[in-house]
């Protein structure tokens, strides 16, 4: 079943929208343990990082067909270096983020299966998703895409004053 979306590298342009998804997140969920709203200018920095074999994409509406307007972005994925020590290079950490009113209609699963598959076209060996363990959404994601569970770190992060244990998803590719 068609979403109404289409997938493309990230642009310039798309810092604001992007920021706006993002920041929900950092200030009302535990999806990120980022604590302060990133500026569009952090944000643009953040993006300067994503090139490459770490690619940024963003889901938009499709011109033509129902769903969010043409143009509309209405989520975005990653590819980030796991660890920096060398070992770690053939390991790869994703992130996914939908807008909260475009949630339950494919777009998340849709980034999440372009994301395997570019880290698969650029030679990676695993794919691992750090996620507050209380993030069902996240957690059923993954599992979708045929990542599992590989351990919890327990009470490693601390949100609105609560300890937060963090779930490790894995792909092998
Ligand atoms: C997690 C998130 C990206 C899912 O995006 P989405 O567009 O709603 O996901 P989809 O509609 O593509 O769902 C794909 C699959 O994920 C699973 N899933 C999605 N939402 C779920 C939920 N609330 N509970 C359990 N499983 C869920 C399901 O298996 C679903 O398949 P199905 O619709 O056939 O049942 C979205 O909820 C989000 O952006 N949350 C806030 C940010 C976040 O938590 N990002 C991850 C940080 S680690």
């Amino acid at each position: 079943m068609s979403t109404g979306l289409v997938l493309r590298r990230a642009l310039p342009g798309d810092a604001s929208a992007i920021a706006a998804i993002y920041n929900a997140e950092v200030l009302n969920s535990t999806a990120t343990f980022d604590l302060v709203a990133r500026s569009e200018e952090e944000q643009r920095e953040w993006m300067g990082a994503h090139e490459g074999a770490y690619p940024l994409i963003v889901a938009e509406g499709e011109r033509g067909l129902r769903g969010p307007g043409p143009g509309m972005v209405v989520g975005f994925g990653s590819l980030s270096p796991y660890r920096t020590r060398p070992a770690y290079a053939t390991t790869v950490e994703d992130s996914v983020y939908v807008g909260a009113s475009h949630r339950h209609q494919g777009a998340g699963g849709q980034i999440l299966a372009e994301l395997v598959r570019l880290a698969r076209a650029h030679g990676f060996h695993t794919v691992i998703g750090r996620v507050a363990a209380e993030n069902t959404a996240s957690i059923g994601l993954h599992q979708a895409c045929g990542f599992v569970v590989a351990g919890v770190e327990r009470e490693i992060g601390r949100k609105f004053g609560r300890w937060l244990d963090v779930a490790i998803l894995q792909l092998l590719l």
